[in-house]
């Protein structure tokens, strides 16, 4: 057996609005929702048991699993009186099952074909307390940044550097493997960074492990790249996985132009709208003669509306005939 722990639990700041009505990892990629696809790679690297550390709008998760189970992973459910950031939602979860033995973590927005046994392997033979997946990125500076001996020992972990003062350009992949010691580390009732205070401890003693690697990565944290997670699949840029673009049961109208984009089930395409390079989730309505590009939408689009580089929430409307670029509605600085 081996044990996963999933944080999915933030409150997905950057993603709202569309957060202000479903939780980022319970957002669809290619139709299929971010946990799904993340449990399914975790499956396919032998873990059989997943917890869900939850917290906030815990809800829609266990909503959308009845049974139980997700990509033939049994699921567990931890719900957390209150947020204790990453660390402490590990511990918090990992004890609510009793895990006790070496354990995987994954950061729930993360999608990635990371090979999850070659990683337990790698952490196994190295005799790591902490093993962390990493990924070379051009500007490392808004990630936790790694420097590594030659042997693959953290020499250094600086979460979120200054533009220029980066180690390298490994960064922190969202993936980990974890001895059950590391939950002894992690304070208890109060908020606690994994990466901020406890990784660096064990880099510290010398007990911390990274493994880079170049598999498909994507954080979905973020508009652009939640819009980007989606086109890597619809466009095939993705080796052997893809997704169609229009739901069969999406009803798009014959006069409807939709290309390099996603339209979920149960959503209206009206009469003359063009969708470009955009994602339309469940909930939204397109309206006739509309032009969308680049965005995502939840909301409503009036008739003859055009939408460059926008993300309309679930009450987010632009009205009929309304040019908008580059705005998000609802606003996101409300609460
Ligand atoms: P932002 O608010 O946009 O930063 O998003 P976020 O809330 O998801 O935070 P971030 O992306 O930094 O978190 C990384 C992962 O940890 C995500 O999968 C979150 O769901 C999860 N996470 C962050 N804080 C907590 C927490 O306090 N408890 C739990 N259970 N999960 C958390």
């Amino acid at each position: 057996m081996m044990r996963a722990v999933v944080l999915v639990g933030g409150i997905g700041t950057r993603l709202r609005p569309l957060t202000y009505s479903v939780p980022k990892p319970m957002l669809p990629v290619g139709h299929v929702s971010i946990i799904e696809r993340l449990i399914t790679n975790l499956v396919g690297g032998g873990v059989t048991d997943v917890t869900l550390a939850l917290g906030f709008k815990p809800e829609p998760f266990i909503e959308a699993f009845p049974d139980g189970t997700c990509a033939g992973a049994q699921l567990r459910y931890a719900v957390e009186p209150e947020p204790l950031d990453t660390a402490g939602a590990i511990r918090f979860a990992a004890e609510a099952v009793g895990i006790d033995d070496t354990f995987v973590v994954a950061n729930g927005d993360v999608l990635t074909d990371l090979d999850i046994s070659a990683l337990v392997d790698f952490h196994r033979s190295h005799g790591a307390e902490a093993t962390l997946h990493l990924i070379a990125v051009d500007d490392p500076s808004a990630f936790g940044v790694v420097a590594l001996d030659d042997d693959g020992r953290v020499r250094r972990f600086v979460e979120k550097p200054a533009a220029g003062t980066e180690p390298s350009n490994l960064i922190n992949a969202g993936t980990y493997v974890l001895e059950a010691s590391v939950l002894g580390r992690i304070p208890t009732g109060r908020k606690v960074s994994i990466e901020r205070s406890t990784f660096p401890a064990i880099v510290a003693e010398g007990l911390a492990y990274a493994y880079a690697t170049d598999d498909y990565w994507i954080d979905t944290g973020m508009p652009d790249l939640y819009l980007a997670a989606n086109l890597d699949l619809v466009s095939g840029r993705r080796s052997g996985q893809s997704c169609v673009g229009v739901h069969p049961a999406a009803s798009v109208h014959p006069t409807a132009l939709v290309e390099r984009s996603v339209v979920a089930a149960g959503t209206c395409v009206a009469n003359d709208a063009r969708v470009v390079d955009s994602v339309v989730l469940a909930g939204a309505t397109i309206g006739a003669g509309s032009c969308l590009s680049r965005s995502v939408v939840m909301g409503r689009i009036g008739a003859g509306a055009t939408v460059h580089d926008s993300v309309i929430g679930a009450d987010g409307a632009v009205a009929d005939g309304e040019h908008i670029a580059h705005q998000r509605r609802p606003d996101p600085a409300r609460p």
